[in-house]
This record gives structure tokens, sequence and C-alpha cells, in this order.
């Protein structure tokens, strides 16, 4: 309840900001935009690699080989990494056997997802070798490959210790000299254990008295050789990162899963006596990832990156962390330092003195050696070689005190990027030199529909730099690997596997866009946004990735110039799409900014363009369009609108004949309200009067809140709707095999829109036609088998509109509240500007004309509202 509350209130601030104005902002800048949004069929230099398989959800790339290793379901993949969709690609298929499924089955496990063998883990284990291990339907197995060879060395060996049964259950290795360390919950109903394997001794947590992990979920572990430069002769650590039941609880917060971090000593071989073949290093703490300003926890790990540093001790982990509450979308991004996390493990320690008790910070005496620590220098002074040899009432603190009773802190304290209604899955980080000299981090999030997010940080901030889709199909991102060496990224998923460049400069295509991308990787040369490592001589490059503003000032951005030739009396669209989701439109007429785009200032703006509602001669002139991104105005297109007397005024407007419906009846009578008899009732009905304008303001902020959250989304939609376009085409010409009717079109006439739904810069060459770009116009009768080829010409002007539904009428379907009523005139043809909701005219900025007519329209096709429906009806 207190997170629904709190989400509330934030849209309510939200909502209350952009009510009064303001941009949005959502607290601390954390709910980023991402600036450009590329679908799939945009994406360019991307490469794919799929087979009969599916579920591509481990990967192993081995830079040396420049190979990338895929396990899926069922088969082994060895990919060249340069070009995973080159035809060379190596396989192993690896089935579970069908003696072994029918046993699976008989189980009563899943057909479709747990009786086939998932390769869960797939790793070098020597220089000549890789190892790997599947669930092989509920009966893990793990096998060695040859790796020059690419085939299976030997007969499949028992993986019941290594491996977890289902493929989606919470598993993390490492194979280290030799040595594999796992961490899951391996059977059904087990308890949930981090190991060693073979050779011995194996070692695992402890389950008695006290349980040193609780349904644990894990995500992630890392080998930090932190043994390399110590002074204090420290051994490497094993990390590993977990969601799991919380068992501490404060008078603060009340969560039932906490993530957290634990570790191990590389070198434990556990106790004697006392923790045999159980771990003596055993720690863990809790990893806070929060808004505490909002009491928001994230206290769900997706999924962890660790970025070596120049020594293990700059060690950086990425975490990517969620909500508890499934069915709210959030996710958040925290850093943590190494040393912030060997900070937590030298702090003291919780204790709980009876199992029922809640946990609480243990304020005793601790013992000597410090319980939990690797064998360093001073206890092998001591004459304590390995762990065996630590004396029982360490290890017996030990096992009762596995948690830390400090939380392990992001850097800055607070998350980097915090992102409603985006669920990430993966990470990777890359870090690349500026031309500044600065060293960047990009981070590329994968998310749960098959997105990847960029994103390069500024400041303990995130900007995103791209969206793109990478899956036409939403499909959960499964892996993300990063090759510095191919400069590749590698997305793993169920569907199959995506190589992209880590950047694609070409895609910004004038100095200021280059700029505002802030893309570390890209920089303008003079001409084009290049990519800064294939210049070596990079003095003349532009690039400003700490404020995405400077270094443009000097260079012409080619406008584009059109020219409109309309009459008085049509509305004119004038198109304008902006590339960038963080840039806002501001038109000029003849140089000075248009005021006002109400309802009934005569002009409206969208996300698309201008409308000039019942154009007047006095609306002629040079209209220029500019897109607005960081404090800079930057022109896009220019149009010459010359609004003409000559042809015939359109016809009057049907409904301007017919009587306005009566104003509504004042609520009282106003020589009543003065009189003192009545002033009570007036009270009574003010308050009412007033508790209703609350309620309906409300509603409306919500709603502008909800517009806001799916604001930038409107692009999608919009070119979804021009990708669909073919599509319906047909679909309208079967179905007028069965009904005889006519039926319309709406498009939008724009030449450089090739129909597959990527408007990518906007072509020159098309100038000063009437008959070119960007107006929005219903095509009546048939519809035309190659919208690229010219307009139809204009219809003749319209006879008197009898049918057109009068904005009284109720019709059956509850349509009656978005029924049109004026008729309208444009570009010779005829529509009906559609009249807005109210909470959609609040913000001018939350709809796309065509996207809302193509909606009606749409809506329309299958109502069948009339049995014959013409242009005047439409
Ligand atoms: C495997 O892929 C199928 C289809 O692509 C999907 O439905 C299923 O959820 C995937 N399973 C896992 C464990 O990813
Ligand atoms: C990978 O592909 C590149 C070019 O596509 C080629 O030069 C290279 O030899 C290939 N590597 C392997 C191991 O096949
Ligand atoms: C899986 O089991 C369901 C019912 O238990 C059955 O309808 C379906 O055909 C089975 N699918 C396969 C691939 O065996
Ligand atoms: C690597 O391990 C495999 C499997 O144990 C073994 O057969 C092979 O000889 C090892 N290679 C080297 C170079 O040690
Ligand atoms: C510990 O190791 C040192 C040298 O590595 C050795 O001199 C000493 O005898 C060892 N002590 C024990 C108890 O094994
Ligand atoms: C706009 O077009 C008209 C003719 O259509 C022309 O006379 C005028 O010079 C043009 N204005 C500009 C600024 O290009």
């Amino acid at each position: 309840l207190r997170l629904i509350s709190n989400l509330l209130l934030l849209l309510l601030s939200c909502c209350v900001c952009t009510a009064a104005g303001y941009p949005f902002k959502a607290p601390l800048d954390l709910d980023v935009t991402p600036r450009v949004t590329v679908l799939s069929s945009g994406l360019q230099g991307c490469r794919r690699f799929q087979s009969s398989a599916v579920n591509y959800s481990t990967m192993l790339l081995e830079a040396e080989s420049e190979r990338l290793y895929v396990g899926a379901r069922g088969a082994v993949f060895a990919l060249n990494a340069s070009d995973i969709s080159a035809s060379s690609a190596l396989t192993i298929e690896w089935e579970a056997s069908p003696e072994q499924k029918r046993q699976c089955l008989l189980k009563g496990k899943d057909n479709q997802t747990e009786c086939f063998n998932h390769i869960r883990f797939l790793q070098r284990f020597n220089s000549t070798h890789l190892y790997m291990c599947g669930t092989h339907a509920f009966k893990p197995l793990c096998a060695y490959i040859e790796e020059k060879m690419f085939v299976m060395s030997s007969q499949p060996e028992e993986g019941r210790d290594k491996c977890p049964y289902g493929p989606t259950t919470g598993y993390t290795a490492l194979i280290i000299d030799e040595q594999m360390y796992t961490a899951s919950q391996y059977e059904f109903r087990s308890f949930p254990d981090i190991r060693r394997n073979s050779p011995s001794p194996t070692l695992k947590t402890e389950d008695a008295p006290t349980r040193w992990l609780n349904e644990a979920d894990f995500v992630g572990s890392a080998l930090v050789r932190e043994s390399l430069g110590t002074s204090s002769g420290d051994d490497d650590k094993i990390y590993f990162f977990f969601t799991e039941r919380s068992q501490e609880q404060t008078t603060t917060y009340s969560h039932s899963r906490v993530a957290r971090v634990a570790r191990v000593c590389k070198g434990d071989r556990g106790g004697r006596l006392t923790l045999q073949k159980r771990w003596t290093s055993f720690l863990k703490a809790r990893l806070m990832c929060s808004l505490p300003e909002y009491d928001f926890h994230f206290n769900m790990l997706r999924s962890v990156f660790v970025m070596p540093g120049h020594t293990p001790q700059d060690t950086l982990f990425y975490g990517i962390f969620g909500l508890e509450w499934k069915n709210v979308k959030a996710s958040a991004v925290c850093r943590f330092s190494l040393s912030e996390v060997q900070e937590a493990f030298q702090g003291p320690y919780m204790e709980n003195q009876d199992s029922d008790s809640k946990w609480k910070e243990y304020t005793g005496k601790i013992p000597d050696p410090r319980p939990g620590t690797c064998i360093t220098d001073a206890l092998r002074a001591k004459g304590i070689n390995v762990s065996t040899s630590l004396p029982d009432d360490v290890l017996n603190f030990v096992r009762r005190h596995p948690l830390m009773s400090q939380h392990v802190q992001p850097s800055d304290r607070r998350p980097l990027l915090f992102r409603r209604t985006t669920d990430y899955t993966h990470m990777a980080v890359h870090m690349i030199q500026g031309l500044d000299g600065q060293k960047y981090h990009v981070l590329y999030m994968g998310t749960d529909e098959g997105w990847l997010h960029k994103a390069v940080e500024v400041e303990g901030q995130l900007h995103i730099i791209e969206e793109l889709q990478l899956f036409e199909e939403p499909q959960p991102v499964k892996n993300l690997l990063i090759s510095a060496k191919q400069m590749s990224m590698y997305v793993g998923s169920p569907s199959g596997v995506v190589q992209l460049p880590l950047s694609n400069c070409h895609r910004y295509t004038s100095c200021y866009d280059c700029i505002f991308a802030r893309d570390p990787h890209c920089a303008w040369n003079g001409a084009q946004c290049v990519n800064i490592m294939s210049h070596v001589d990079r003095s003349t490059l532009i690039q400003d990735i700490q404020h995405g503003s400077r270094g443009c000032e000097n260079t012409q951005d080619d406008v584009v110039q059109r020219s409109r030739s309309v009459r008085v009396g049509d509305d004119v669209l004038l198109q304008c799409e902006l590339s960038s989701n963080l840039a806002t439109p501001l038109w000029t007429l003849d140089g000075s900014e248009l005021q006002g785009y109400g309802l009934n200032s005569g002009f409206r703006t969208g996300t698309d363009g201008l409308l000039v509602i019942e154009a007047r001669q006095d609306q002629s002139g040079l209209y220029t369009c500019y897109a607005v991104e960081n404090n800079i105005k930057v022109a896009i297109v220019t149009y010459n609108v010359t609004i003409r007397l000559d042809l015939p005024p359109p016809p009057p407007h049907p409904s301007s004949e017919r009587p306005l419906p009566p104003p509504p009846a004042p609520l009282l009578p106003h020589s009543e309200l003065l009189s003192p008899r009545n002033m009570e009732a007036m009270y009574l009905s003010l308050i009412t009067i007033l508790g209703g304008l609350c309620v309906v303001l409300t509603v409306v902020l919500v709603y502008v809140g909800f517009c806001l959250r799916v604001g930038h989304r409107g692009k999608y939609s919009l070119r979804a709707a021009a990708a669909a376009y073919p599509n319906s085409k047909k679909h309208n010409r079967n179905k007028k095999q069965h009904r005889s009717s006519s039926h319309m079109e709406l498009k939008t006439i724009s030449s450089h829109c090739n129909g597959n739904g990527i408007c990518n810069g906007v072509s020159k060459q098309h100038n000063g036609d009437i008959q070119d770009g960007g107006f929005l116009q219903i095509v009546p009768g048939e519809g035309h088998p190659s919208p690229n080829k010219e307009p139809p010409p204009p219809a003749p002007p319209l006879p008197p509109t009898p049918q057109l539904p009068s904005p009284e009428c109720d019709f059956p379907n509850g349509l009656s509240a978005t029924l049109p009523s004026v008729l309208r005139r444009m570009n010779g043809n005829s529509y009906v500007l559609l009249r807005q909701s109210e909470s959609e005219s609040m913000s001018p900025l939350c709809y796309s004309f065509a996207e809302e007519l193509n909606r009606i329209l749409e809506k329309r096709k299958h109502t069948q509202l009339l049995p014959r429906p013409d242009e005047s009806s439409v």
C-alpha cells in the first residue's frame, strides 16, 4: 500500500509539474527517456544467428580465438565472433534421451519447457577444453568439449552437484583453476547452496543451526584476484550475487526479500571438526538500491555485471534491480564499488538469539582472528596456514553469524538510473575514452521485451542515447556480452542471437544531432557523424559528452524547404517529425514564435506537425519548425505557405446550419443566488461542485500522468501503424469482396516514408510542389495499388452532406463523445477534425494527428456505424 501511495504521489507530482507548464522531470532526473527510438527494421549492421534450436541463453566469448560459444536448448554452437551469421557455425547436438524425457514427463514436469536439455553452463576448463552442463530433462549432466574439433570429448558425467534441474532456476557458476564454484537451488525443494565441487575438498554452505541462505535466487558471481598486489598476503575471493528471503527486521522497513552479496575465500579448505566441509569464510551483506526519499526499495536483484578495474581493488559491480511487486514494471541500476563491499564485511555482524526472533546487530565480543576472514600473513604468523587450523570458537562464531549488519550502499547512495515501465533483464558495460580525455562508461541494457537501451554515464547520471528494438517478436533478453575487439555486442534470446555494432554514428544526420546524442563513440567531422575509432587525427572532431550542446555553433545544417498552396478555409498539416524523443517542436511564422496552440488559436501542434485550422489569408507566410533540445533551437523544415482565394470556397459547414444545442442551464438562478435564504443551499452546492471538481481534476491528472508515461511511445504506434499499412490495405481489399461499400483510407502522404515504418532523414529533392509531402489526407474510393505514386487528383467540391452524423447523436457503442462536429477540407479533400477528450487537450504533446485519426478510423472500420460510409462521414 505504501508503495502504491508513493507511486500515486509521484505520478501526481509529475502531473502537477506538467499542468503548471514545466517540462517533465522525474524526481532526481532519474526516469530517463531514451533519446532515439529505432525499430528492428531500421537496425543497421545487425547480424543474426538462428537455428532450429531455441533458448539461446548461455554465451561464452573467447577474444583470442574470436569465437562466440552459445548454449541453447539441445545444442551448443561455435560462431565466428566477427560475423555470427557466417555459415561457418559449428554445432554439437546434445538432446536429452527419449528415455530421460519419458521419465521427466512421469515426474509431472512440463513437456514444453522442462523436459529438454537446456545448456545452463558453458565455460573454459583448461587450455584445450571447455566444460558445459545441461539440465538434461531434469537429470543434469556435464561434459567436456574438445575445443579445436568442437566435439564432446567424453561421455557426459553426473551434473547433480553442479547444475540446477530446471531451465529457469537461479544459477551462477565459475571455473577457477579447474575448480568449479556453483550456486543454485539444485534440486526441487533442496536448500540453496554455494558449492565448490571437485576436486576435493568439496565445500558447501551450512544449513544448521543457522541457515546461511534463505530461498536464494542467484544471478551472478565473480572472482576478484585480491591476492594480486596485496601487502597482507590476502586471498582471492569469489563474490556471489542473489536475492533471498530477508531475515533482518528494523523499524524503518519490512521487506520479505532483499538483494545480497556474499563472498568466500578461494583458499578456503573448511574447518577440521566444526564446519567440516563447509566454508569458513562465508559472509553476506545486503545490497541497497533505493530512492529513500520516496521509500522505494529495489530489493530484487535481476542481474549483475562485473567491471574489472586497473587493479582488483577498482572492481565495480553494476546491478539491475526491480521491485518486489511482479506486476509493477520498474528498474533501477545501481553501482557498487568493491571497497564498499569490503567495508561491509569488515563491519559489525548480525545475530539472532533464538530461531524465532529477527536478526539484529551483534554487540558482543568478536573472537580473534576475525571470523570469516581469509588466511592472511598475520594469521600465518600465528601458525594458522590453512582454514582447518582456525580455532573452534572462531568457526562457531562464523557458523552463527553469516550476515553483516552494514548495508552496501551504491555509489552516490542512489541509483544511476530509475525507469518506470521498463524491466531490464541483463546488462553489460563498456568503457571508452571520449575526445575530452575522460573515460566514459557506456551501459547496454536489455529489456524483457527485446529492446536494448544504450546509456552513457555523465556525472552520476545516465543519459539513454538510444533504444533499439532487437526483435520483432517481444522476448526477453537472456544474455548480453560485449567484445571490445570486435566492437560488437552479442544478445542471446529465446529465438536467436543478435550481433550489433557498439555504436552507429551514421544514424545522426546533422552536427547537432551528433552532439545531442552524446555517444562517446561518435563525433562530427564537419560533414558527418563518424566513429572516433576510425579517425587517427581527432583534432578536428567535435564532441560534447558532458553537456551535449557545444561545438556546432558554426556549422550550417541543411533545412528542408517546402511550399504549400491551399485555399482559404482549408486545414493544412505541416509535417515535422522530430527524430529525438527529447526534443520539443517550436514553430515560427515569418520569424515570430507562434503563441498558444490551443483549440481556438487556429493552430494545433502534435508530435508530427502543425495543423493550421481553417486557414485565413493572413496566415500565409514562412513557417519554420524547430526542434528544441538542450535549450538549442535547430531548424528542421520550413514551409512557404500560400493561402489563396482564387478557388471556390468550401461549402458551408453542415453543422453551422444546425441550431446550437441549448446552453446548459445554470445550476442556480442568478436572482436567487444572492438571497440569504439560499445561502446555505449555495454553500452546499459549492462544496459539492468543488468536491466534484477535485475528483475530476484528480482523474485528469492521473490521466495526464499516464499520457506522459506513454508519451514517447506515441512514436512507436505511429510508426507501427505505418509499417502495418500494406497489410491493412490488403485486408481492406479482401473485405471489399464481401461488402460492396466503398472505403476510405487515411494516410499521411510523405515522400520520405518508404512504407517499412522508418522515416530516416528527409529527402531534399522534393521541393515546392503541392503534391509532395506532409498532407494528412483522406483518399476517397478505391485503394491505390501503389501508394508511392502520385496522390489522386483533388476531389470535386463536396455536395452538402446530410448524412453527417450530428454531434448530439447517441450511438449504442458510446462513440458519441468523439463524433465529429465540423467537416473540414484539406488539399481538396475533406475530413473531420475530431474533438479530443479534455484530458488529452490538456497536454498538447501527447498525441499525433495521424495517429489520432488512424485510431478513430480503425475503430470506425470495425464498428460499421453506417452501412455505406462516404467521405463526408469519415
Ligand atoms: C524457450 O523458448 C521458448 C520459445 O521461444 C519460450 O517460450 C520459453 O519460455 C523459453 N524458455 C526459457 C527457459 O527461456
Ligand atoms: C571469421 O570471419 C572473418 C570475416 O568474416 C574471417 O576473416 C575469419 O577468418 C573468420 N574466423 C574464423 C575462425 O572462421
Ligand atoms: C504436452 O502435454 C500436453 C498435455 O499434458 C499435451 O496436450 C501436449 O500435446 C504435450 N506436448 C508435447 C510436445 O508432447
Ligand atoms: C584439459 O582437461 C581435459 C579433461 O580433463 C583433459 O583431457 C586434457 O588433457 C586437459 N588439457 C590440458 C592441456 O591439461
Ligand atoms: C605454515 O607455513 C610455513 C611456511 O609456509 C611453515 O614454515 C610452517 O611450518 C607452517 N605451519 C604449519 C602449522 O603448518
Ligand atoms: C513563397 O512562395 C511564393 C509563391 O508561391 C513566392 O512568391 C514567395 O517569394 C515565396 N516566399 C519565400 C520566402 O520563399
